[in-house]
This record gives C-alpha cells, structure tokens and sequence, in this order.
C-alpha cells in the first residue's frame, strides 16, 4: 500500500506533494518503480489530493490490472489513510507492506529484507514490523521509544513528544509490514487525541503490543533512503544526492569525466560512455544516450536525445527528442528538436536551429539557419542564413534537399520545395519552385541559370 493522499502543506504549494519531480519524475513513481519490482500480488494506491493525476503519475508504472486506487476524501491522517482500504483488506489473511510516496529513494532490497525479516517472525506470530534508522538530526520524524528491554514501546510523534523522547535518534521510516488482519482490528481502536488531531498509523503498533501482538523492528543503516520529503528545501537536497551519486557512479564505474561534478547535472536514467568528458554547467536529462569521446561544453542541455561516439558539443545548445551520429560537430549556441536526426560527421554550427529535420552524412549547416520539415541529403552545403519557410500560417510543408547541394547564403526555401542532387541555389534567392538535379538557380523568384551545376 503506498499513501499519496496528502497535499504536503509544507511545499507551500498547488500540486500534491507526490507529484512533485525528484530526478525529472514525480516522488510517486520513485516509490511505485519499487514497489513493482518486488511483485506484489496488488498495490493499493490511497489517493486523494489531485487523485486524478496522482493516478496517471502511477499508472506509469504500475500495471493496472495489479493497481487498486483507494479514495480518501478528507486527509484525517495515516492511519485514517490506511482505514480507506479497510473494505478491501480486513478480512485478507496477508501480508501487508505500507510505503509512503514521499519516501522516494527507498530501494528494493532494504524493502525484501523488511519482508523477510517479518515473515521470519510470521510463524512466532510478529504482527508488525517497523523500518527504522538512526539519524543525526532526526527532528520533524516520529521517535521509536523502546523499554528497558530494548522492545519496541511505541513511537512518539515530533509534535507529541516530550524533551526525552526527542532526544531518541532512532526514528520511523514510515514504512511497515503488518498482518492485514491485525493491522484494521487494531485501527480501529486508534484515537486523534493527539497534537495534530489526526488518525496516526504510528499508534498501532503500540496498540498492537498491548494487545499482546509481536512488534519487530528492521533496523537500517543507509540514512539517505528513508529520507522524506515535506519541504522544498529536502526535495532539493535529495536531487543533490541522488544526481552526486549518479555522476560518481560515471566516473568510477563507466570512466566519464566532470569538470565539475557539482555544477553539473545527470538523469540516472542516461548513460554516458567512456572518455566523454563533460564541462561545467551541462544538463543531460530523461533517458538521454551519449556514446564514448564526446566532449559537451558548457551551458548545454540534453534531454531524451543519443549522442554517437566522438561528439563534439560546443557550448549553449539545446537539443531536445533528437539524435547526432558519430563524430559530428554541434554549436556553439545550436538548438535540436522535434526528432531532429544528425547523420555521421555532420556539422551544425553557430545559431541553427533543426525542428524535425534529418541532415545527412558530412552535411554541414554552420551559420544562422532555420530548417524545420526538412530532409537533406549527403555532403551538401547549407549556406548562412538559409530558411526553410515551412509554415505558410495555416499548414507545415516539407522541403527535400539532395546530395552534394550549394545553398547559397539568405536562400528562402519556399515550402514545399524540393532541390535536386548537385544543384545550387545562389546568394539571395528565393527558391518557389522544385530546382532540377544539377541546375543552378538564382535570383527573387528564383530562376534557373545553367541547368547542369557544373557548367
Ligand atoms: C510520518 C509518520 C512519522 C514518520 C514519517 C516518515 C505518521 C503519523 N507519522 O510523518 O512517524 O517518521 O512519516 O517519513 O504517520 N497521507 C495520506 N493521508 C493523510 C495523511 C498523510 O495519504 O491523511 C500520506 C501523505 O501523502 C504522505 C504520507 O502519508 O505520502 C506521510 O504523511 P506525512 O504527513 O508526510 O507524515 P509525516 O509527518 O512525514
Ligand atoms: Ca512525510
């Protein structure tokens, strides 16, 4: 069960807490991601702020037919949270292992080691067992009070406890494994005679103890992975330690370089190969491939695009749903988008912008251009200032561009248009009509001058 109901009033914010991004995708699909790839039998979902994007966010990575979306209507607390399944669950001999979706970094292993260690003590009747850790500042977490014994008692709730207990480092993760069964007979015993006038989750293994009920405890040792998110300022924290561990892992494991890590951002989804070095101030996001020997300059920013081997990205460019082959060059200042697509050795050079555009082999277009919709061919030249005028303020047209063409310098390509193999266009013209393989072509509109390009 994954709690996602709460609007996070500490964000100071108009969207759910969980849909807040940590590494580019929301807190919730952090947790649902984990949750996968342990197989549960089902995942129940409670769900009430902004539930109907709360359920898109999950659905992304839960399969649905394995996903119950569970509202809650008011936000009463955890255990009011977990009471919502209650037509579901309470009369399910199971085990159930709750999460909370502001607890995004949290990994699979920590969570089948909880598991286990509660289904160990299934037989010797544990009813519940608590994932806890220790914490050097464990202020704003609810406090783990154990007995003389070391025996769990109960947990103490920031705002609830006295100096004592707020002394104790170890704190609750928030993240459980109950019997089902145990769980909503309990529940329905919890009280919100507490500070926050809520119904706490935290009450019941405390409940259940009095019951006589086995309470375990799975002690954890990696601080970082039970970290919660309730304010921007631990939201941020968390993308520094998540993106520090993803560039540590590329130079330790996969031999990229960084100038400066810190200065530098990496989506742990990309991957970078060996030898590419990467210059302060570079952005490379969502699944973003960059193959070996590339070197990306500064202020660049690369989002769900491939970069082939031995790339260079000089500095400031955009590039964005596209694709540049080996060995090609690309900027300063260039802006790729819209599924653009860069062959081998290709070149795009100072202010060109390609919007869904294929530049082929050795092609070059190095100054001031606009080429959206188009095709060009191998070899070819695209002079500065070329146009593509693609847009006639109602429809896009396309413009096809052949191998070994001379666009000469401020050509507008009127779209749509198609010039043919071999053939040029000269400094200033405007092309309206489809230029014949070989033909020179010149002039407002443009006409043809020779009709083989080499005379
Ligand atoms: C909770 C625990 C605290 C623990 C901490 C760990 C309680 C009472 N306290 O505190 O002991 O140390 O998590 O991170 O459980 N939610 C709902 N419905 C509600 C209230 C909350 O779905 O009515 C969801 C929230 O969306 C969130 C999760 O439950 O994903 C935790 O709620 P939150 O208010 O952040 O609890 P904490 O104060 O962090
Ligand atoms: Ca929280």
């Amino acid at each position: 069960m994954i709690l996602a109901a709460g609007l996070g009033t500490r964000m100071r914010s108009n969207r759910a807490k969980v849909l807040h991004r940590l590494d580019g995708r929301p807190l919730i699909n952090h947790v649902c991601r984990t949750a996968a790839s342990l197989a549960p039998q089902k995942v129940y979902v409670v769900v009430g702020h902004q539930g109907e994007d709360v359920r898109a966010a999950v659905l992304e990575e839960l399969n649905e037919e394995h996903t119950e979306f569970v509202l809650q209507r008011e936000q009463l607390g955890t255990g009011d949270a977990v009471n919502a399944a209650r037509s579901f669950l309470q009369d399910q001999d199971s085990t159930l292992l709750i999460l909370s979706g502001d607890v995004p970094m949290i990994r699979p292993e920590t969570l089948a080691q909880l598991v286990q260690l509660h289904l160990g003590h299934r037989g010797k009747g544990a009813a519940c067992t608590i994932l806890t850790v220790n914490l050097k500042d464990p202020t704003g977490y609810g406090r783990i009070v154990r007995d003389e014994g070391g025996r769990f008692e109960r947990i103490a709730e920031q705002k609830d406890a006295n100096e004592d207990e707020r002394a104790i480092m170890e704190i609750n993760a928030g993240i459980y494994c109950f019997e089902t069964m145990k769980l909503f007979d309990a529940l329905s015993k919890v009280q919100n005679d507490n500070a926050q006038g809520e119904y706490y989750l935290t009450d019941v293994p405390a409940l259940l103890r009095s019951a006589g009920e086995d309470v375990a405890i799975y002690k954890h040792n990696d601080p970082h992975e039970i970290d919660g998110v309730n304010n921007r300022a631990q939201l941020a924290d968390l993308e520094s330690l998540v993106n520090r561990r993803t560039i540590t892992k590329l130079m330790l494991d996969y031999g990229v370089s960084f100038i400066d890590p810190k200065n530098t951002y990496v989506s742990e989804r990309a991957s970078i190969g060996r030898d590419t070095v990467i210059y302060p101030n570079v952005r490379v996001e969502g699944e973003s491939v960059i193959g070996d020997a590339c070197t990306i300059r500064s202020g660049t920013r690369i989002s769900n695009s491939r970069i082939g081997h031995a790339v260079e990205i000089r500095d400031n460019c955009l590039i964005i749903d596209s694709s540049v082959g080996n060995q090609c060059t690309v900027g300063p200042m260039a802006h790729l988008r819209g599924n653009s697509s860069m062959a081998d050795r290709s070149k795009v050079g100072n202010f060109v912008e390609l919007k869904k555009t294929k530049l082929g082999r050795g092609s070059k277009a190095n100054h001031l251009a606009y080429l959206g919709d188009a095709t060009i061919g191998e070899d070819t030249n695209i002079g500065a200032g070329t146009i593509t005028c693609n847009y006639d303020g109602k429809h896009k047209h396309p413009t096809e561009i052949g191998n070994n063409v001379k666009i000469g310098s401020d050509t507008m390509l009127v779209a749509p248009v198609k010039v043919g193999d071999g053939a040029a266009t000269g400094a200033g013209s405007v092309v309206t009509k489809d230029v014949e393989p070989g033909a020179l072509v010149v002039g407002v509109p443009a006409r043809v001058i020779t009709k083989s390009g080499k005379d």
